[in-house]
């Protein structure tokens, strides 16, 4: 069982010149907001699932957190094909300016709190942007492993082997810090983090985006989604590959733009109170110097074919699989290890209250694992 339960609130997160410096950072950002586009991996082992086939399987399957089923797969798949942009991936500044967000002493002390680990490496901060309608499905995000990693691995595989338990001794342990901005008095309606502290089938908690706020945890650990932004009814944009989003300074608003050139026509306009803008901070927190240089040295490395065998040796010891018998097929084992190692946490009963919103009670039945046509969605956030 993964201990899940250490949350840590920063609000403030920056001082008021800090925080007025991001939100100019996320208006200015000159590149804009593309669709974000899910890495593929170099693996060959069962290259035909998408990259996050457990989470959007699942979302597609329960109808997300509040099990609203009934919609076609497309709806779905737009409701959770969101914007993201990296400002700063690991020495790479993109954004420049984020150099303060991205060592801000406040994050680094709470991920130093998360893990009781001393040495912190900030790696990578992005942007997210959620339009009218659109939500995160429910997702433990994806963690890593020394020589395991989402460019060798599958992304769902290297999910299932941190729920399983079975490498913990390989684990970077990844402190994830979610922030808020938004101008003054133009907050989104809906948007809470839901998130699982206890266990996924613990009673969830949400954590309203309000700005210069942040929430530190282990994302990789704990499930968590974002709930609709906006009204519950409202139809989510119809995005395409190429889209791009750009803040338009003379009119003050949100500007969705067919493709990223600078005089392309302006699809659709939202105002700041229309979206949900986070932006999103990574951190390796090593117990030790030594620590970081096993892994920068790649002394002692994980390969798929020990990840795989390990992993089957387990499903033989829980009698999921027979002994003796030939191991399945890629799919079907893949398949398999969604559904034996990864807990999805059941939909609520409850349906969202903006009045009350600390604490959603659980739950009724959980969808099993089991193939799911995703007619090309490849949904839910790493
Ligand atoms: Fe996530």
């Amino acid at each position: 069982m993964i201990d899940t339960a250490t949350t840590i609130i920063l609000d403030p997160l920056m001082d008021e010149d800090g925080a007025r410096a991001m939100l100019r950072l996320c208006e200015d950002f000159a590149p804009g907001y593309g669709l974000y586009a899910v890495e593929e991996s170099e693996t060959a082992f069962a290259p035909e699932l998408a990259q996050r086939y457990d989470a959007a399987a699942n979302y597609v399957r329960s109808g997300g957190r509040f099990g609203r089923t009934g919609e076609p797969p497309r709806t779905l798949a737009l409701r959770t094909n969101y914007l993201r942009e990296s400002y700063a991936y690991g020495d790479e500044i993109v954004a420049p300016g984020i150099e303060r967000f991205l060592h801000h002493e406040r994050l680094i002390d709470a991920a130093r709190q998360l893990y009781g680990r001393p040495v912190v490496e900030p790696a990578i901060a992005y942007a997210n942007i959620l339009l009218p309608g659109q939500e995160l499905a429910v997702h433990t995000d994806v963690p890593e492993f020394r020589g395991a990693n989402r460019k060798v691995v599958p992304q769902w595989l290297l999910v299932v082997m941190h729920h399983s338990g079975l490498f913990d001794a390989w684990r970077m342990p990844i402190a994830t810090g979610i922030s808020y901005f938004a101008p003054e008095g133009e907050q989104a309606e809906g948007g809470q983090l839901a998130f699982y502290p206890d266990a996924p089938d613990g009673p969830p908690s949400t954590f309203f985006a309000t700005h210069n706020t942040a929430i530190v945890l282990d994302t990789d650990s704990v499930f968590h989604g974002v709930d609709r932004v906006g009204p519950v009814t409202v139809e989510p944009p119809e995005l395409s590959p190429g889209n791009v989003l750009r803040f338009g300074a003379e009119r003050r608003r949100w500007q969705l733009h067919p493709d990223e050139s600078a005089s392309s026509e302006v699809l659709e306009e939202f105002e700041w109170r229309d979206i949900r803008f986070s932006v999103s901070w990574k951190a390796y927190c090593f117990a030790s110097d030594t620590e970081r240089s096993t892994w920068r040295a790649h002394t002692d490395d994980l390969s798929l074919a020990t990840i795989l065998d390990r992993l089957v040796v387990d499903l033989v010891e829980r009698g999921v699989l027979a002994r003796g018998d030939a191991r399945p097929p890629d799919r079907d084992l893949a398949l398999l290890l969604i559904e034996t190692y990864e807990n999805f946490p059941p939909p609520s009963v409850e349906q969202p209250s903006v009045e009350q919103p600390s604490v959603d009670q659980p739950s009724v039945g959980q969808a099993g694992a089991g193939d799911v046509d995703l007619d090309g969605f490849d949904a839910a956030g790493a």
